[in-house]
């Protein structure tokens, strides 16, 4: 693999110096996730996932929400493509249910699960646009949890058997697949903070959970490669947060330090083959040995090649040494110490989470140099803001707008510093099931009425469609016409 030529950028030299132009093949798209809008839980032999179990325990979700109806996009995907063709979208990224595909511990495979697959994939196809599978986005059978979940190493096994039927089924249409989505929060949220299912609190569980979960990526990796035309590209998403401190004295950077280590490279290290960075290691030994799950050959399987990083990006972690450097970091990163993370900064979504678009490219530069000429995409990111539907029926978000202006003015920064940035996926098509904050964040560029299930085009999804179209951005300012 070659290292990313900045000159890519000249063949699409800004006419003017008011505008930013992409590469020539730069792709561009919007993503999504199963759980988050299909709907019909139990439709066609789908039994429960984790999350279906945890949305159902008093307290886990906000208001009670749950999979249902989601965006219905089950029922409604014919229509949904039209709204990627409409807004232009080059590709679309979607997750594969995996409880929709071996609903039980029998392992029989569910044709009808397939096929709804099957009709997405054709219906994309039919419209140009190119479909990027991911295997696993949070939504583990509730069967396989039973079995010990991600704490089982067993588990790492039925995904790489799970991942070679789906690609076996639509590798002859599908040519872009990621493994998993973001294995930190599956691992750390889910495992050892406990907002996300299973909901467990118990650190070491959680990092012996992060182990399985790389194995699984390389072995379903290895069993996808086996079975691949040349053509397939295989692919992790990371989320990566960038950590900031106030201060550059010694024990400021030592807290970056270590929350970088916990957030980013904790999960990349191994994937590019440098195993598990030995300070943070040292960092979370008090915790307990969860070494003892990595066997002989592990992080050979886990640094199996890939053609493509994925990541996903929201915000920057603000971070300070805290006055005990023994004390116990709450927050979402295992046997943290030392550590004070700070509230975020400026104008908030309405998440609460910290825009900042100086941030990612602050990644996105480092990160072009740390995965040494491997293509990235930009497989998530986005806002979520309380949306206000006119009396017209339109929907104005100048925030998602900016929001989405700047941070990709930050993807273009990275691009002139020589990152290998291939592609923007935007988080996402639609409003969808936010996890643990149920249906109260919005995230999309095309709004759902989750009452009648109708779909508004949000001004964002509008101007993401000129830019896709003129694949180019203003330099400065909010308007593109
Ligand atoms: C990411 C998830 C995605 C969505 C966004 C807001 O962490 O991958 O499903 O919830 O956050």
């Amino acid at each position: 693999m070659t290292t990313t030529d900045p000159s890519r950028l000249e063949g699409a030299t800004a006419l003017d110096v008011d505008t930013l132009r992409f590469p020539p093949d730069f792709v561009w798209g919007a993503a999504t996730a199963a759980f988050q809008i299909e709907g019909s839980i139990s439709a066609d032999g789908r039994t429960p996932s984790i999350w279906d179990t945890f949305a159902a325990t008093p307290g886990k979700v906000l208001n009670g929400d749950n999979g249902e109806p989601a965006c219905d996009h089950y029922n409604r995907s014919a229509e949904d493509v039209e709204l990627m063709e409409r807004l232009g979208l080059a590709a679309y990224r979607f997750s594969v249910a995996w409880p929709r595909i071996v609903p039980a511990a029998d392992g029989v495979v569910e044709p009808r699960g397939l096929a709804f697959y099957d009709r997405l994939v054709d219906q994309l196809l039919a419209k140009g646009i190119q479909p990027v599978a991911t295997l696993y986005h949070w939504d583990l059978p509730q069967w396989l949890e039973d079995e010990g979940g991600w704490r089982n190493r067993d588990t790492a096994y039925r995904f790489a058997e799970y991942a070679k039927v789906v690609h076996g089924h639509l590798g002859d249409r599908v040519k872009l697949w990621s493994t998993l989505n973001e294995p930190w929060c599956s691992a750390f949220l889910g495992h050892h903070k406990g907002i996300h299912a299973p909901g467990l609190k118990d650190s070491q569980a959680s990092l012996e959970a992060m182990h399985h979960l790389l194995l699984a990526h390389g072995l379903a990796t290895r069993a996808m490669r086996e079975q691949a035309a040349d053509d397939h590209k295989f692919s992790l998403v990371l989320n990566f947060t960038q950590a900031w401190a106030d201060n550059d004295d010694t024990a400021s950077k030592d807290v970056v330090r270590k929350v970088d280590g916990l957030h980013n490279r904790i999960f990349l290290d191994p994937v590019l083959g440098k195993g598990y960075p030995a300070d943070v290691v040292e960092d979370v030994a008090w915790l307990g040995d969860w070494q003892r799950v990595v066997q002989d050959g592990d992080l050979d399987v886990i640094a199996t090649p890939i053609d493509f990083l994925g990541v996903n990006y929201y915000s920057p972690t603000r971070v300070a040494p805290a006055a005990d450097p023994e004390v116990v970091t709450d927050g979402p990163f295992p046997g943290l110490r030392g550590a004070e993370l700070l509230d975020p900064r400026g104008e908030l979504t309405s998440f609460g989470w910290e825009q900042n678009a100086d941030a990612f490219a602050e990644l996105l530069t480092r990160l072009g140099r740390d995965v040494d000429g491997l293509p990235i995409v930009i497989t998530e990111n986005g806002s979520a803001f309380t949306d206000v539907v006119a009396d017209d029926g339109g929907v104005d978000d100048p925030q998602r707008v900016a929001f989405l202006l700047d941070h990709l003015r930050a993807v273009h920064r990275a691009i002139e510093s020589g990152a290998d940035i291939r592609g923007y996926l935007a988080w996402s098509l639609l409003d969808n099931f936010e996890w643990a904050e149920g249906y109260s964040q919005r995230f999309g560029v095309v709004r759902v009425d989750y009452e009648t299930q109708e779909r508004t085009v949000k001004r964002s999804g509008e101007v993401l469609a000129r830019i896709i179209g003129r694949n180019s951005i203003p330099a400065t300012g909010y308007d593109v016409e």
